[in-house]
């Protein structure tokens, strides 16, 4: 296996990964796919293991408010959006506007007591997502986590935007996606097999963003690979590219290419892997995947192939990585000694991005 690292070799070195449990705040988190939402939709998640309830108002806008009363704690959520703006409790109907004000006591002399409000969030929908900005710093729309891979493109070739629930820390999923050699075991004959576990690995680092990068030769089609490209080679070049933007965003481009060729002759998928913390031990997985230089041009072949693209990366998702996942999170909590995981090569992105990632959190937490 060969390797290249970009930047400096000194952080690739054996280190104690442990779970932080502590959360970097000043950054958009996906709360959900906006189609979710709907209109006039309300719905209550947790993230950073703080209740939040977003709710679409009359103008379209979300509003993302701490989804807890001020009044005797019921939950804003099980509430409805009332007059286009307001949010209103459903337990004695208190109403709320974007900013957590109280604007309505229905009650008594109908006075609003100064400490009714609830805190809220800076809340944007982009890439077909509600991001949350859960930092005290000034949140800007620019920074939100760059999928413009989703936008625009046809819906035919996208599959469902699809979300399942993780029992593990985040930090768990990311050690997972930023090390793809797990795809030749777990995922065998889906998204890897035995031709791919040499690979060239590459890691490069631009900012606080790491890509790892992952370039097999000479390889038999995975079978996602096979069932987006049917005539394709019998032989042929993996390419797979992953980005991991701060916290835990995560865009992975893969494809398979003639053997020699440049991997824009072949046809593959953007995947889109979107983690939300919701507490220390579970975490919301948001994942879509888009494909691109599609190869085939039957509609009800390229509705086949959508279809199964979506089931096969839930499958994979769901079947495959989160029961290991959760049980390497069992693992370590039972464990009676600190963790202190062996460091291969193929570790080298779960190395970087932790190593990122805690002088992230070291820097927001010393200010
Ligand atoms: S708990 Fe919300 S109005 Fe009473
Ligand atoms: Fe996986």
């Amino acid at each position: 296996m060969n390797i290249q690292i970009g930047h400096d070799t000194a952080i690739v070195e054996s280190k104690k990964q442990l779970i932080t449990g502590t959360y970097l705040r000043n950054a958009w988190y996906c709360a959900a796919w906006s189609e979710t939402l709907g209109d006039n939709g309300v719905l209550g998640v947790t993230f950073l293991k703080e209740p939040v309830v977003l709710y679409r108002q009359g103008n379209g806008e979300v509003a993302a408010l701490e989804d807890r009363c001020a009044h005797r704690f019921a939950p804003l959520s099980m509430g409805a959006v009332i007059g286009g703006n307001r949010i209103q409790c459903p337990y004695h109907g208190l109403e709320y506007d974007k900013t957590g004000a109280c604007v309505l006591q229905p009650h008594g002399n109908k006075n609003i007591p100064s400490r009714a409000k609830v805190k809220s969030y800076p809340a944007v929908e982009k890439h077909k997502a509600i991001w949350v900005w859960m930092g005290d710093k000034t949140a800007d729309p620019a920074t939100v986590p760059d999928f413009s891979v989703m936008d625009n493109v046809p819906a035919l070739h996208t599959t469902k935007l699809d979300k399942i629930m993780v029992k593990a820390n985040y930090e768990l999923v990311v050690d997972n996606l930023l090390d793809l050699s797990h795809t030749s075991y777990l995922h065998a004959g889906i998204l890897g097999n035995a031709d791919t576990v040499e690979s060239e690995i590459t890691v490069l680092q631009d900012g606080t963003d790491i890509t790892v990068e992952r370039h097999a030769t000479n390889a038999e089609p995975p079978g996602m690979n096979k069932l987006m490209w049917p005539q394709s080679p019998p032989r042929v070049d993996k390419i797979t590219s992953i980005r991991w933007m701060a916290p835990s965003t995560l865009r992975l481009v893969t494809g398979i290419c003639p053997i020699g060729e440049k991997p824009e002759t072949g046809t593959g998928y953007h995947a889109v892997h979107i983690l939300t913390p919701e507490t220390d031990r579970t975490t919301h997985y948001f994942f879509t995947a888009v494909r691109y230089n599609v190869k085939t041009t039957d509609e009800a072949l390229n509705r086949d192939i959508q279809e199964k693209i979506g089931k096969m990366r839930r499958f994979a998702f769901e079947e495959q990585d989160v029961p290991v996942i959760e049980a390497q999170q069992r693992i370590i909590d039972e464990s009676q000694t600190a963790v202190d995981p062996l460091t291969l090569a193929i570790d080298v992105g779960p190395v970087r991005y932790k190593h990122i990632l805690k002088k992230l959190i070291a820097a927001e937490q010393a200010q």
